[in-house]
């Protein structure tokens, strides 16, 4: 593994090895000194051509624990404000030594387009591109329920065990809403795929990519009739993208009240799940449209242990993509 792109082309072997060394990360930050100096003398540049917090922070947290050096440059207040093209930005980061670039950008592609030229000659991480593929926060994801719902001794999953143990054969998940502009569920689709999991696909079908029908997924237009057709060991609620919709917002269903009557999760939808079954959400939420707060900060919710565990999963990344024996080839 030389970059890490997209999860459609993530082996099994690969996704697995990420999610133990995450592990094994994890480990190392419960010690007193969570600084470790794997990554000493490497740079590693923070390219955000759009907005982030959980992502960008935690990049660069992720970077800052393995010691390498982290440089953040935002496209705002940069010369890519004055038209600077993503090859130029790109050399200039060659130019300054860049080990490893994560980038997050606007246009679907756009991390692959940099992987391939010859502009840099870092490891590329994919940290967002348009509404194309988000690898670490599937990966986080997939840590995260492996976590609690494979083989646990204790929490809401205890017991339930996948086969192998170290995949998530056995699971239903379910992705809940904006679909159509999800990089999360893209990427989350091809991991969960990948690693054994069924996925439920549950939205309006004004909010469902064309060409659906290629992917290794069920899909249901609502989440009452989902809840009573599925077990679902993890539901997933997505944002409503408003800022991917252009036409004002609303043009992919009648009202915000309609959506969240149809495809909101409350408590007492939360409630007809199964008592181990865990709720996500990859944040920002909107409260009160796709998620109600009685749902997002109920015991089964791991939204915030998510982006505690982006930390581990992203320290994995950064290990075997710049530091790893195996990650050379
Ligand atoms: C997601 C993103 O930016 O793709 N957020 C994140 O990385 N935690 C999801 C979203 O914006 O809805």
């Amino acid at each position: 593994m030389k970059h890490l792109l997209s999860t459609a082309d993530l082996s099994r072997e690969d996704a697995i090895r990420i999610l133990d060394t995450s592990e094994q990360m994890a480990a190392t930050q419960d010690r007193e000194i969570r600084k470790l100096p794997t990554l000493r003398g490497k740079t590693v540049v923070n390219l955000f051509f759009e907005d982030s917090t959980r992502t960008r922070i935690s990049f660069e947290a992720a970077a800052k624990r393995l010691s390498a050096d982290v440089i953040n440059f935002s496209a705002k207040g940069s010369s890519v404000s004055k038209g600077e093209s993503l090859k130029d930005t790109a050399l200039t980061l060659q130019a300054m030594g860049a080990d490893a670039v994560v980038i997050r950008h606007w246009a679907s592609g756009a991390a692959d387009r940099l992987a391939e030229s010859s502009w840099m000659r870092g490891a590329v991480l994919n940290a967002g591109d348009g509404t194309h593929q988000h690898p670490t926060q599937a990966l986080l994801d997939a840590y995260t329920m492996r976590k609690h719902l494979i083989g646990a001794e204790s929490g809401p999953g205890a017991g339930i065990d996948g086969p192998t143990g170290n995949d998530l054969t056995g699971l239903t998940v379910g992705l809940v809403g904006d679909v159509l502009h999800s990089r999360v569920a893209r990427s989350n689709i091809f991991l969960l795929h990948t690693l054994g999991a069924k996925v439920v696909l549950v939205s309006p079908p004004t909010l469902v990519p064309v060409g659906i029908g290629a992917w290794p997924v069920e899909v249901v237009h609502g989440l009452d009739a989902a809840l009573e057709t599925y077990d679902l060991d993890a539901i997933m609620m997505l944002r409503v993208q408003r800022e991917r919709m252009s036409g004002g917002g609303n043009s992919f269903f009648p009202s915000p009240q309609e959506y969240t009557r149809l495809f909101g999760l409350d408590g007492d939808r939360m409630r007809r799940l199964p008592d181990h079954a865990i709720v996500m959400h990859p944040g920002p939420m909107n409260r009160g449209l796709e998620i109600t707060a009685e749902a997002a900060d109920s015991p089964r919710s791991v939204i915030v242990e998510q982006v505690s565990n982006g930390v581990a999963v992203r320290m994995a990344a950064l290990y075997l993509l710049l530091a790893g024996e195996e990650g050379g080839e």
